[in-house]
């Protein structure tokens, strides 16, 4: 085959295989066998191979990912991304029909649409070939996560027909079908890793996942429901997904339009009826006008739409018997009530525990052993029970207490002021608190390190190597090879044996070595401090630059900090007082951790400022603090929390604390104001 007969036969492929796809994900009758398709796609990943330059760039062998995404790129919606106003009464979509027909003083119809329990996504087509991506993120900004969204086999890569506009964006659900649900767990579990708590979780964490082609294989959908923009050629929002189904983008089935109230409350009761017989999650019913002239007239508020409402299907409630209550300690040390119950029918499902949150709401349901009790199921995994039918209590019922001591380790629990839970304080010898804070540590956004699951560190653990985080730089070759143990059934988990042989033992050293180039905003987060989330680890990262400066910092250092308030500063106060603390450290450090930021070299704007070392204190005019801290180090200089003799220069800016001024003042630091450090930036060196 010469190159042209390749390029028409790349494309012929090209072609027949997106009409297979659509006729299989989107209209779902397939014409031809799984096998058939399968030599399809043989064909032309060979020929793509042998041709690399003649493959297409929306080829259906993309499908597949293969792209490593390190850190989404945040960017910014052309249209706000808005939620929805939402009610769980039918009254309040009277209501709404209302004052709709109030504004409008002309008839309306209207679209109903499933409201599908997923992760919302802005998908932008220009010339339609799929171009990207972004997630909701705070409405405004969002992921860009076009890589992974890209192997979702439902979600076309070029559009068919040719009357749909230049670029346009389109609003949809990624879901998570229970099929895909139920697999992805069995798997979880057998990898000795947390199960997601529901769909929803599990298709929130595979589209955030680096590698795409791992997010091929977990089986999303997706469903659109909604093309923003004025200056579409459509008059309603109907006739928007009909012709967006023309170009083979997935539009559910069970859309439908509505002209009366009567009809509108129909669909609400067959939807309700219907969605334990669906495929995958949905957590209720929205309610659209359908002309866009109309919808223009009555416009949005700051959050949602006033053409839209969400009608939310109300928490499905089951009555059982209460047999007795365990207690769970967590990672944080935090003890939670877990009610065993007789087994009941839930939402398709059955429950045989729940949990009762705290001391406070056990005491507040007055909960006794033999009660009959309500369980709800939220969108939680872990059902909770929401009331006790004191009708039906029996004479014999037992009042139940809260423990005293920890179940795990027998310490004596403690609570403090004006929280609701009780926690074990033993934090560095209590068994689930040492194992949680292990797999926090090794976690993906801390030190990233994915060959160890909660499993293995589980059997690490056990095993008495691992005690501590440190421990885990000690780890080697000929301690870990052939450790093994089977781990029993329990309520949640299947039995399970975990088993170190050579490969997953080099894995879990590469990974382990791999974690000493994490960055130090990462370690810091990673370390476990109460209050100390990834935000704020950023923030006190980006702020004092290293852990001895972190270390060093006072109170009064610390609340300067952007965001960091007060319960944040005592907790990272409390953590670095803590003697034991000091030598695991030591440990870590010794072993190659990052305790510093790393310059930020590819920002870096000149060295002008390089070796100079700044503390920026009060008001700018033209900056932010967080901005002139940016720029200090764009052009090589580093930003400090206190006055040192090592500080080059103290940056005032209006409303300085006087403490910063004396104590600049006596060692002799030179006080420049926001003027002064502009100056010195457009000095030439
Ligand atoms: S329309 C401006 N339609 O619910 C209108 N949203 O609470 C934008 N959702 O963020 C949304 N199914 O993630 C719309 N059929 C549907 C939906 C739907 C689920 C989600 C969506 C949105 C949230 C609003």
């Amino acid at each position: 085959m010469n190159a042209m007969e390749a390029k028409n036969r790349i494309h012929t492929l090209s072609e027949e295989i997106r009409r297979h796809n659509y006729n299989y994900y989107i209209l779902s009758r397939p014409v031809i066998s799984d096998y058939q398709f399968d030599m399809l796609m043989e064909e032309l990943t060979g020929l793509e191979l042998q041709y690399p330059d003649l493959t297409e760039p929306d080829s259906p062998t993309r499908h597949v990912g293969g792209g490593v995404t390190k850190e989404f790129r945040q960017v910014e919606h052309k249209y706000p991304m808005l939620s929805l106003g939402n009610t769980y009464s039918e009254n309040e979509i009277r209501d709404f029909e209302e004052r709709i027909h109030k504004i409008l003083q002309e008839p309306a119809e209207y679209v109903c649409e499933l409201k599908f329990d997923g992760v919302a996504i802005g998908i932008t087509y220009r010339n339609g070939s799929l171009v990207s991506a972004v997630t909701r993120g705070d409405g405004t900004r969002g992921d860009d996560v076009t890589t992974n969204i890209r192997t979702i086999k439902s979600i076309p890569l070029r559009l068919r027909g040719d009357d749909y506009p230049d670029e346009f964006e389109i609003r949809g659900e990624i879901i998570l079908p229970h099929s895909s649900f139920k697999k992805i767990n069995l798997q979880r579990q057998e990898d000795g890793e947390e199960p997601f708590a529901n769909p929803r979780n599990a298709a929130s964490g595979s589209i955030k996942m680096q590698d795409s082609a791992a997010v091929a294989k977990r089986g999303l959908d997706c469903f659109f429901y909604y093309i923003p923009g004025d200056t579409m050629p459509f008059n309603s929002h109907y006739e928007s997904l009909m012709k967006a189904k023309s170009w083979g983008l997935k539009i559910s089935e069970y859309t439908i339009r509505c002209s009366t109230i009567e009809d509108i409350s129909d669909y609400l009761k067959t939807t309700e009826k219907a969605r334990h017989q669906m495929p995958f999650d949905i957590d209720g019913v929205v309610i659209k006008v359908n002309s866009l002239r109309q919808q223009k007239i009555l416009g949005v508020t700051a959050k949602s739409p006033r053409w839209a409402i969400a009608y939310k299907f109300k928490a499905e409630q089951a009555a059982t018997r209460l047999l007795s209550i365990d207690f769970q300690v967590g990672r944080t040390g935090a003890v939670t009530p877990v009610a065993n119950l007789q087994p009941v029918l839930l939402a398709g499902t059955i429950v045989k525990r729940a949990s009762l949150h705290n001391a406070d709401v056990m005491n507040a349901l007055d909960v006794r052993i033999g009660d009959v009790v309500f369980v709800e199921k939220g969108g939680e995994i872990i059902p909770k029970i929401t009331g006790v039918d004191t009708q039906q209590r029996p004479p014999e019922a037992i009042p139940s207490g809260f423990i005293e001591t920890c179940p795990e380790c027998g310490t004596t629990l403690v609570r403090t002021e004006g929280e609701a839970a009780w926690y074990c304080p033993n934090e560095t010898s209590c068994p689930p608190q040492i194992k949680g804070k292990l797999e926090h540590f090794i976690s993906r956004k801390a030190m990233n390190i994915e060959s160890l699951g909660e499993g293995k560190i589980e059997l690490l653990y056990d095993k008495g190597l691992v005690s501590n985080v440190a421990d885990l730089y000690d780890l080697t070759f000929d301690r870990l090879i052939g450790l093994e143990k089977t781990y029993p059934a329990t309520e949640e988990k299947k039995e399970r044996t975990v088993s170190f042989r050579e490969k997953t033992v080099n894995n879990i050293l590469q990974g382990i070595s791999l974690s000493k180039q994490v960055s130090f905003d990462s370690v810091l987060f990673a370390l476990g401090i109460r209050f100390v989330g990834e935000t704020v680890a950023k923030k006190l990262a980006s702020h004092f630059l290293s852990l001895d400066n972190l270390r060093n910092a006072d109170f009064q250092n610390l609340t300067e900090v952007d965001e960091i308030g007060e319960t944040i500063a005592h907790s990272v106060l409390r953590f670095f007082s803590d003697p034991a603390l000091k030598n695991l450290l030591d440990r870590l450090k010794t072993a190659g951790l990052q305790f510093e930021m790393a310059p930020t070299r590819h920002l870096r704007k000149s060295d002008k400022l390089l070796g100079k070392t700044f503390v920026v204190s009060g008001v700018f005019e033209n900056f932010s603090r967080e901005e002139l801290k940016k720029t200090i180090e764009e052009h090589g200089g580093k930003n400090v929390g206190s006055i040192s003799n090592k500080t080059s220069y103290l940056i005032a800016g209006n409303n300085m604390g006087p403490e910063k001024r004396k104590k600049a003042e006596k060692a002799n630091i030179p006080i420049i104001s926001e003027a002064d450090f502009l100056e010195m930036l457009e000095q030439e060196f």
